[in-house]
């Protein structure tokens, strides 16, 4: 499973980058906001530091709109993916420039049926976002599930990406139902790594080696 960053923060995708794990990063304009940076060269700085897909989202609403927007993003770093939100204009912009090489992450994915017309409009990427689901009272992961099992019934190859994760649990839902990657928030990321049984058994053998006789 391939395991992106959420966020537009430099120095936690330098962090995460270090450790060997980074994959890609998403952003949105709400990540992008936070950074006081201008859209654009907060993009191309991320894409210096991580060489895997890193998604820069449209604000376009209209498909006239959209297509130059798209355009101008693939061209920021070469591993820019334009993200659009998954509306009529945004599903009929992947169908116009995907045959352009542009690869495009379908946002804002909320079932099944959305995910089946993202994949037929060529997109390289979906993004369900599943904490938003939970918090609305449904059940996220099982829409993550659904569209796993649909994918690999009809062959599809746009790449099932988790999104709006909030904790460990939902990493390893997500790859237990097989999707291909799951984007995160830094905190999340760290939590994969740390378990208090692995800290005390470290202290306890450390405590214990001072023990012995040299
Ligand atoms: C994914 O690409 C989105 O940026 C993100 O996962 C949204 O998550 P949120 O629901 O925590 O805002």
């Amino acid at each position: 499973m391939k395991l992106f960053l959420d966020t537009a923060n430099l120095n936690e995708i330098k962090e995460a980058a270090a450790l060997g794990f980074l994959d890609g990063v998403t952003t949105n304009p709400t990540l992008i906001a936070k950074e006081k940076k201008r859209f654009d060269d907060a993009i191309r700085e991320i894409c210096d530091v991580c060489s895997g897909p890193v998604s820069a989202e449209c604000v376009s609403e209209t498909y006239e709109a959209l297509v130059p927007e798209a355009r101008r993003l693939a061209k920021l770093a070469p591993n820019v993916v334009v993200k659009v939100p998954l509306t009529k204009e945004g599903l009929k912009t992947v169908r116009a420039l995907a045959p352009e090489r542009i690869r495009f992450n379908v946002t804002l994915c909320f079932s099944a049926n959305q995910a089946i017309l993202a994949a037929k409009a060529g997109a390289a990427f979906v993004s369900p976002f599943i904490g938003r689901l939970d918090d609305a009272g449904h059940d996220g992961m099982q829409v993550i599930r659904d569209i796993c099992l649909i994918y690999r019934t009809y062959g599809y190859t746009t790449e099932v990406l988790t999104a709006s994760i909030r904790h460990p649990l939902h990493v390893l839902e997500a790859a237990k139902a097989g999707a291909h990657i799951a984007t995160m928030p830094f905190a999340v990321f760290d939590k994969l790594i740390s378990h208090p049984l692995t800290d005390a058994g470290v202290q306890r053998f450390l405590d214990d080696y001072r023990k012995i006789p040299r």
